[in-house]
Formats: structure tokens, sequence, C-alpha cells
């Protein structure tokens, strides 16, 4: 099919690549000049594993072309819109001006029978709306929601082998060619469901308002574990077995960050209480609370380890993005443990395997360095922020030859304490003992 991608993000490059290797013909439309222009190179403008391959080889094929004018979209038979929805500055509305500004820019060059399909996550009543607009002024287009699961780090498996479809349609018809789309995926068995536009709308809020839940759960758990001596690794583990609740996302922590569960539960808090059901969701305001507290837990336990001050001390942070295997660092907890502990005087030094550059660009105070073995050098604090896989290998006598203490935060509880204090560190977790 001919498509269209309107926003070349961190959703939007991955669902145009994916779509052309799909054998889809694609165009990739972005404001962005510096996106479009790495992207016509066939280089990706942010790190996600996968996506070099599917982009280069859907570029040589010729399937795949990127253009900052959207009249260039015209010819597509389907027109994804994939743009960011911020939290608003000043309220926890979510900020829908990028969907709006490009759902108009489209309407014009709307073929005859074209059909919109919105990705990106919005407050519920956005589809219906729009379709009204649509209505309006392009009768002959339609509309439907079709929500994106994908996780960064695994964003080109999670578009090519979704794990269920979700469409929201206002006719048969969008279904049918939403299926024509992911033909390949549906083939596979992939489960979908064919819904309305607000329950649409509301599987994606809702499905990450519950991923938020769960790790704000385990986060408070935590909290009780460290009252009580309790370890919560091994209580995540043996809650884990019960098929109901499932091991998955109960990794107490520093917490959740990104750039989508913090700002999707505050929107979701802003449309329940625009809806008149703000009580339904107050919920939220207390696991949103949950999670900003194990920031502050792990600057205070930094504080603590280093006998109740860390003016001048010398911090090394291992990792600052949000997650391993991504360079984004929006509300990342890790940077914003590194932040407060700068701006407590402490001599903080950040060193993460991709994401210096973004880190840098927000806090240019801090200190960073790309070489671990740098970072740590006369360390007398090491905080592990973000869980990459070199920083959960890394040896504990081996990183003891570079430190000036043998002092640990392990912020993500994925190093194995008896080991560590065999070798003589300091460790402390999130609700481990
Ligand atoms: C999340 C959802 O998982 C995706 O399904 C969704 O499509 C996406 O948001 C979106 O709305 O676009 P993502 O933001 O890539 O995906 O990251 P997650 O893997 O969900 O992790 C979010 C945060 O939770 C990270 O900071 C991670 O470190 C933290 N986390 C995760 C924990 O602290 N504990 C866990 O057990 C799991």
């Amino acid at each position: 099919m001919r498509i269209s991608v309107i926003g070349c993000g961190y959703l939007g490059a991955v669902h145009a690549s994916a779509m052309a290797e799909l054998g889809h013909e694609v165009i990739g439309i972005e404001v962005d000049e510096r996106k479009i222009a790495a992207l016509t190179a066939a280089r990706p403008p942010f790190f996600e594993p996968g996506l070099p391959e599917i982009l280069s080889s859907a570029s040589a094929s010729g399937r795949l072309r990127f253009s900052t004018d959207i009249a260039d979209a015209a010819n597509a038979e389907v027109h994804f819109i994939a743009v960011g929805t911020p939290q608003t500055t000043g309220t926890y509305a979510a900020d829908l001006s990028y969907v709006d500004a490009a759902f108009d820019a489209l309407i014009p060059h709307l073929a005859d029978g074209a059909l919109i399909v919105g990705k990106s996550t919005v407050p519920v009543g956005t589809a219906a709306r729009l379709a009204g607009r649509l209505a309006e002024r392009a009768p002959h287009a339609s509309l439907a929601w079709n929500p994106e699961f994908l996780r960064e780090g695994f964003a080109v498996k999670d578009t090519l082998q979704p794990d269920r479809l979700v469409y929201g349609v206002g006719d048969d018809r969008a279904a049918s060619v939403l299926d024509q789309v992911y033909r390949a995926a549906i083939e596979a068995g992939t489960p979908r469901i064919v819904t309305d536009y607000a329950t649409a709308e509301l599987v994606k809020v809702s499905a990450n308002a519950f991923l938020a839940t769960k790790i704000s759960f385990i986060n408070a758990m935590s909290e009780i574990a460290d009252a009580t001596g309790a370890d919560v690794t091994a209580l995540a583990d043996a809650l884990g077995h019960d098929a109901r609740i499932g091991r998955r996302f109960l990794n107490a922590g520093i917490g959740f960050g990104g750039g989508c569960l913090p700002k999707d539960i505050r929107g979701f808090i802003a449309r329940a209480e625009e809806l008149g059901r703000g009580e339904s969701l107050n919920f939220l305001k207390e696991v949103d609370a949950i999670n900003l507290r194990q920031r502050q837990r792990v600057a205070d336990l930094a504080v603590e380890a280093l006998g109740g001050s860390v003016f001048r001390r010398k911090i090394t942070v291992l990792g600052v993005t949000f997650k391993p295997d991504s360079d984004d660092v929006r509300d990342s907890p890790a940077l914003d443990v590194a932040v407060q502990l700068k701006g407590l005087g402490a001599d903080v030094v950040v060193t993460d395997p991709e994401g210096i550059e973004n880190a840098r660009l927000r806090h240019p105070q801090l200190a960073y360095t790309s070489s671990t073995t740098e970072a740590l050098r006369d360390a007398e604090l090491v905080v592990l922020a973000t869980e990459w896989r070199e920083y959960r290998a890394l040896d504990p006598h081996e990183v003891g030859r570079f430190v000036a203490a043998r002092r640990i935060i392990d912020g993500r509880n994925v190093l194995d304490p008896v080991q560590w204090r065999a070798a003589g560190w300091q460790l402390r977790g999130l609700g481990r003992p």
C-alpha cells in the first residue's frame, strides 16, 4: 500500500521503516530538517537497536522516502499520525497541538477514500473530535485510531511482531484497510481487536497506567521491605510465580521515566477530571508520587552513604537514559538523580553508552565521560542508575581498582549483593537488605 507517516521521532521513524520493510511504499514526513537529512541518508537520528538495519534495507529498496513537505504525502492511501503529545507546561494535560497541526496540514492533500490513522497517544475523545472535523472538511476521507504499544529498545520487533493490534474505527472499511497494512502480522496470528474510537484510545492510556501502577506497587513494597529487612527482589520473584500477577514490570528501583509512562498517567488524570470522573483515577496520583519518591530515596541513600553530606564528594552515576538500549533521557530518573546530587554540591560524573549527548543538551552543568573506567576513577560513591548490560556485568574486583572507596548504590537492584560485598563493597539497593 502507499503509506505516509507524519512525524518521524522515536515512534514514526520506526513505524515508517517497518512498514517499508513489510513491502509498503512509504513516505515519512517530519518538520525537523536535520532528522529528515539523517533519515534520507539512512542514518537513524536516535539510538534504537535494529533500526539502522531496516532503515538501510528499506531505503535501498526504494520503498522508503522522507520529506519535510506534507504535500508529498498526497499520493498515500493511508496516513499515520505519529507526532508527539507531550505534557503541557504547567498542567497535567497532554499537548495536542502537534496532532491538530498534522491533521489540519494533511486535510488539503487527502485523496479520495484516504484513511487517516492516529498512532499518537491522545486523551479519550480526541478521535471523535477529529472525525467530526474530517466529516466537515474532507468527507471523502475517514479516520481510525490504532494505538502503538512499542517499547523503546524493542521498537522494531514490537512493530513488526506486535502482541496485539487495536483498531478504533468509525466504519468497517477502515478495519479492512488496516488489515491490508498489517497483513503479515495478522497472518502470523496476532490478535486483533476492532472497536470504537474511545475504547481504542483508552486501551493505550490504561495499558500505560497499569504498567506504571505495577512498577509503583513494587516500589511501595520496596519501601516496606526497607523498613522490615525483607528483600523486594525475592518478594517479586515469589509474586511473579502467580500467573495472575506475573513477574514482568515488578523490578523495584529508581522508578519509571521516559517520554510515555509519566506524562501518560498525568494526561489520563487530567482527562478524567475534565470528564468529571477525577476520583476514578485519583490512585494514579499516588502512583506518580511513589515513583518520584524513588528518585529522592536514591539521593537520600547517597547522602547517608557519604556520612551526611555529598558536598564536594566525587560521585559516579552509571547510566543516564530512562532505560537501557535507548538514548532517550526524557524524564529520566537517572538524570534526575544526577542533577539532584549535583545540586547538593557533589562532584558528579555521569557516563552512559548512548545517552550522553542528549543529557548534555538538557544539563550541561554535569560532567560527562563516555569511558566507564574514566568515570569511576577516584569515585567515593558509585550509583548504578540505568541497568545497561555492561554495568550489570561489572566485576566488583575490577571496579574496585579505580574507585577511591568501595561504596555503591544499586538503583536498579541488578547486582549480586553477595558477590559485591565479598569484594569489600558497601552496597545498598532499594528494598534489599
Ligand atoms: C512504554 C510502554 O511499555 C509501551 O508499551 C508503550 O508503547 C510506550 O511506553 C509508549 O507509550 O509509547 P517505554 O516508555 O519504551 O514503553 O518503556 P518501558 O519499557 O515501559 O519502561 C518505562 C520505565 O519503567 C523505564 O524507566 C523503566 O526503567 C521502568 N521500569 C520498567 C521499572 O522501573 N521497573 C520495571 O519492572 C519495568
